[in-house]
């Protein structure tokens, strides 16, 4: 019998080093958890390395939090080994996030009823790379005429890849002479053509982790640095709670655990964009003011999940919300019911009990450590490693004083 009382969380990482740091201190800090049984469980972290595997052996990691398998394959494949041979616990499945892209996301968010805006997609603009296209493409290619599916989707709009990421590719267009030359441009890539949502009033990116979401308002015109405004209360109640609701939901559609939404908000009105984001870049220096949050969030979902011995969910239960996508029920009351979909796959209630029980101070510790010597260390490595030397002092200056605000505020 495995002992159920010692957990391993392994991190497999890229470039990045603050986060990780923050979340091996945190973790370390911690100290014991005791379940809602009593029991005393320990948990520790490991950086996980990549190197040749045996599929039947057996993991050392209760779970695993991954910023690397998007592009390298190696750890992509032993995450999907020990999701299914191990019940390792993954915080995105690695089955939908490899094969339900911003593609599936739009189709499966506009089948759940919400304001997808009109999107069509366009064949490549050249020939696929197969022996056989020729043949097909001769029979079976419909010629097609682009500029009669922009004008039903109508000007302006955007040209973006189906699986897009990073703004590869993303062009807003205006008119006919534009939209051929991003098509003839766009190549190999296979191409939406999506109306643009005109004039918004806010872009809110939702990062959600578990059950916890935070809405924030976005500014994707801006440097990376100052990308997330620090902006309570931008949004209206209820936009606010129908950001939250559908960042909910697409998580828990899918089994991502870990991943940002972006909307665009015209008065009442929430249009979802983009939303397979799984892993998203939470750095100090991309989430300043909203790092404590999201390193805490991450925190207490991964030793909830550890320490209550929560099962990934491998399995989609799309049935359950297609039924309500295809009830009479309208568009706010089918949200609501969404909602709790999503709150029962996040087991929200069993959540918040033991964090209530089981880590009742960690909010404390996570503030302390952040108005600590040892945070301010973090920072200035963090600056130092990804601004040039004569942007130093700005920088660290700039993240302190964003993250002192933080520490008042709280
Ligand atoms: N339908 C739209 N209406 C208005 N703006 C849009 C629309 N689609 C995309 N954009 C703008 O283009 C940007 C990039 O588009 P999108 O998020 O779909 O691409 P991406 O490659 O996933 O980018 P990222 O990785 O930064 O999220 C958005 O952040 C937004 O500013
Ligand atoms: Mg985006």
């Amino acid at each position: 019998m495995p002992d159920r009382t010692k957990h391993l969380l392994g991190l497999l990482l890229g470039t990045e080093e603050d986060w990780p740091r923050a979340f091996e201190t945190l973790v370390a800090r911690l100290g014991p958890v005791r379940d809602p049984a009593g029991t005393e469980h320990a948990l520790a972290t490991e950086r996980i390395t990549v190197e040749p595997f045996d599929l039947r052996a057996k993991p050392r990691y209760d779970l695993v939090i991954d910023r690397l398998a998007y592009w390298y394959y190696v750890p992509r494949e032993w995450l999907k080994k020990v999701a299914l041979m191990d019940d390792v616990y993954l915080l995105n499945s690695p089955f939908t996030f490899q094969s339900m892209e911003k593609h599936a996301a739009y189709c499966a968010m506009m089948r759940l009823g919400l304001k997808v805006p009109p999107t069509w997609l366009v064949p490549y603009k050249n020939p696929v790379d197969h022996a056989k296209y020729a043949y097909t493409a001769a029979k079976y290619n419909e010629p097609f005429d682009l500029d009669a599916v922009a004008a039903e989707v109508g000007y302006p709009l955007f040209m973006k890849p189906y699986d897009g990421g990073a703004w590869r590719g993303v062009s807003r267009i205006t008119d006919p002479a534009a939209l051929h030359k991003a098509y003839d441009s766009s190549g190999e890539m296979l191409m939406h053509l999506q109306a643009s949502v005109e004039g918004y009033d806010s872009f809110a990116r939702s990062l959600t982790i578990g059950p916890e979401t935070m809405v924030m308002r976005f500014q994707p015109e801006k440097p990376m640095h100052e990308r997330y405004a620090v902006q309570h209360g931008f949004l209206s109640p209820d936009a606010g709670s129908e950001v939250v609701s559908i960042s909910r939901l697409i998580n828990a559609f899918f089994r991502w655990e870990f991943n940002s939404c972006e909307s665009l908000v015209v008065g009442e009105e929430v249009y979802p964009i983009d939303y397979a984001n799984a892993c998203p870049d939470i750095s100090i220096t991309s989430l300043h003011y909203y790092f404590p949050w999201a390193i805490g969030a991450l925190l207490k979902w991964s030793v909830f999940c550890a320490v209550t011995g929560r099962r990934a969910r491998l399995d989609l239960d799309t049935r359950n919300y297609f039924e309500v996508a295809d009830s009479q029920l309208d568009y706010d009351a089918k949200l609501a019911e969404y909602r709790k979909l999503a709150d029962e796959y996040f087991d929200t209630a069993a959540y918040h009990e033991f964090c209530a029980t089981s880590l009742p101070n960690v909010d404390n510790m996570v503030r302390d450590w952040v108005s600590s010597p040892d945070f301010d260390a973090l920072l200035v490595d963090t600056v130092r490693t990804t601004y040039p030397p004569a942007e130093h002092d700005r920088f660290v200056a700039h993240f302190r004083g964003l993250i002192g605000l933080w520490i008042q505020e709280g």
